[in-house]
């Protein structure tokens, strides 16, 4: 069956019926294997050979050693149980339409090289934008990530800024001010990699102190641009954070784009991974001010079940996009009137089809299914907040706006006393980290953590489309059964495995 070179078309139509079924039998047996993978550095590739094969191999051969190989070295992040960082989920809508979007295998850097994938990217961004609730105003592109889309937001606010950086750069000036970026605290890294990236330095990054929610606090803002002012720096941009990654905290946007709106500085919103939360009227508020911003990045490939990678970038104005890095060199110059060119917002020449995911999406879920679902973690979410606050044995760490929930076990003692922290910090985060390290061993569930206030916290994320109450109610079980271990119970020690079915 195997052959040099492609599939036969009645080859490629068996294959593909096969893969179909491969995937699909993946989907149903994914919760047999431990979420995170149970590899040791270096294992995977000691079973893969050193070299590429001089001869083709059946398919057969392919899918076995796929199961054999590949299965067991991964971390599922479409196992329910993934609550780890936010999701990243494949809906069967997403997995239908990358098939298709590898098949045509377009590249729609300029509108003739791919007319109709030029015009359904613009049309899945008014959808969105309109299913978010902003304003006309808003156009926007698909990029593959939140890092590039706040990079490339960053390019158009430092070329909004005025220092004409296309043409002269940076380096070897004496009449660029520093430009500065400001973000809270508990913003993503993202930002601070476009910092460097744009060529602004890690010492341009102004990480504003935050209040007792984890949202940066406007007073501190407007006191950090007016020194800066006063030093002589050019404030660029300011990003705010709808749903921050440690703890989901929502920045107070309107009062941010009042500031920046007084010193004439560029206001870009992280909603990476909250954004589609805009499509619930009664979570709308949280989002109040956003209407404001010069661009808003929203990662579908997070809580919008769209496998990676999906992130869409929103802005109101083209122009400094275009002017940071628009660029035609002659072979791809052409006399199309009026033709909207993708590569011209953008770093990348060469683009995927993203778009089709999303058309997919819209179509297959609707906008009502995508509301249910986004309602069915936060209900998820608000379940599993309502235990913390029951159980003495565990505190909430932050408020839960979103599906990510913050929450810290007592240790043994504290817990004796009735759930009072009366331990050392130190013995406390112990406790915590072991307790984590525990329940990510037993396989059903993925927890991650992060660091609030000196804490170490266990951070529960729901936003996959596959993550139903069972899984959510097997975490908190698990959680119980080894705190109370860990309590004293004696059983097994840490660094056993145990598999538990959900
Ligand atoms: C708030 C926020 N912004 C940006 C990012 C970066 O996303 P990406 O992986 O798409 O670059 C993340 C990732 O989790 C995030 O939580």
């Amino acid at each position: 069956m195997a052959r040099a070179g492609d599939l036969s078309p009645e080859e490629f139509r068996e294959a593909a019926a096969r893969v179909a079924e491969w995937v699909a039998d993946y989907r149903d047996r994914v919760e047999e294997f431990p979420v995170l993978a149970r590899v040791s550095p270096g294992e995977t590739a000691a079973m893969l050979p050193s070299s590429a094969p001089e001869d083709a191999e059946p398919l057969e051969a392919i899918l076995d050693d796929l199961d054999r190989i590949i299965l067991p070295g991964l971390t599922h992040w479409n196992h329910p149980g993934f609550l780890a960082y936010f999701a990243s989920s494949s809906s069967a809508a997403g997995i239908l339409a990358e098939f298709v979007v590898a098949t045509l295998g377009v590249n729609a850097m300029l509108w003739r090289t791919s007319p109709a994938a030029t015009e359904l990217e613009a049309r899945v961004i008014v959808w969105f934008r309109e299913l978010l609730g902003l304003p006309e105003a808003f156009e926007g592109v698909i990029l593959d990530t939140a890092s590039t889309s706040s990079f490339t937001a960053l390019l158009a606010a430092r070329e909004a800024a005025g220092v004409d950086s296309r043409e002269l750069g940076l380096t070897g000036r004496s009449d660029v001010p520093r430009l500065v970026v400001y973000v809270s605290n508990q913003a993503h890294s993202s930002l601070e990699k476009a910092a460097i990236a744009a060529g602004l330095g890690r010492q341009s990054l102004r990480r504003i102190e935050t209040d007792d929610r984890y949202a940066l606090d406007g007073q501190a803002l407007e006191r950090q641009l007016r020194s800066d002012l006063e030093a002589g720096a050019l404030p660029t941009m300011v990003c705010a954070t709808i749903g921050t990654t440690s703890s989901n905290a929502v920045d107070p946007v309107a009062r941010i784009a009042d500031i920046c709106a007084e010193a004439g500085v560029w206001l870009h919103v992280d909603a990476a991974y909250a954004g589609p939360a805009a499509m619930l009227p009664e979570k709308r508020e949280l989002f109040g001010g956003w209407d404001r911003a010069d661009s808003i990045v929203v990662n579908p490939h997070k809580w919008m079940a769209t496998p990676m990678d999906c992130s869409v970038l929103l802005f109101r104005d083209r122009r400094p996009f275009r002017a940071s890095l628009a660029l035609t060199p002659e072979y791809l110059s052409s006399d199309q009137e009026g033709a909207l060119d993708l590569m011209d917002v953008g770093l990348a020449l060469g683009r995927r089809f993203r778009s089709l995911k999303l058309w997919f999406l819209f179509r297959q879920m609707g906008a009502a299914g995508l509301r249910a679902l986004l309602r069915r973690h936060l209900r998820l979410a608000a379940d599993f907040a309502d235990e913390m606050r029951r159980d003495s044995r565990f505190e909430l760490a932050a408020p839960v706006p979103f599906g990510t929930i913050c929450f810290r076990a007592h240790p043994r003692e504290a817990a004796n006393e009735g759930g009072r922290v009366s331990n050392e910090l130190e013995a406390y985060n112990d406790w915590n980290r072991e307790l984590m390290a525990r329940v990510n061993r037993r396989g059903p569930v993925f927890l991650s953590h992060t660091v609030l206030d000196g804490r170490y916290t266990l951070r529960l994320a729901i936003g996959s489309v596959h993550t139903e109450a069972r899984h959510v109610e097997a975490a908190y079980r698990i959680l119980c059964e080894e705190h109370d271990e860990m309590a004293g119970a004696g059983g097994s020690a840490i660094g056993e495995e145990r598999m538990t079915t959900v």
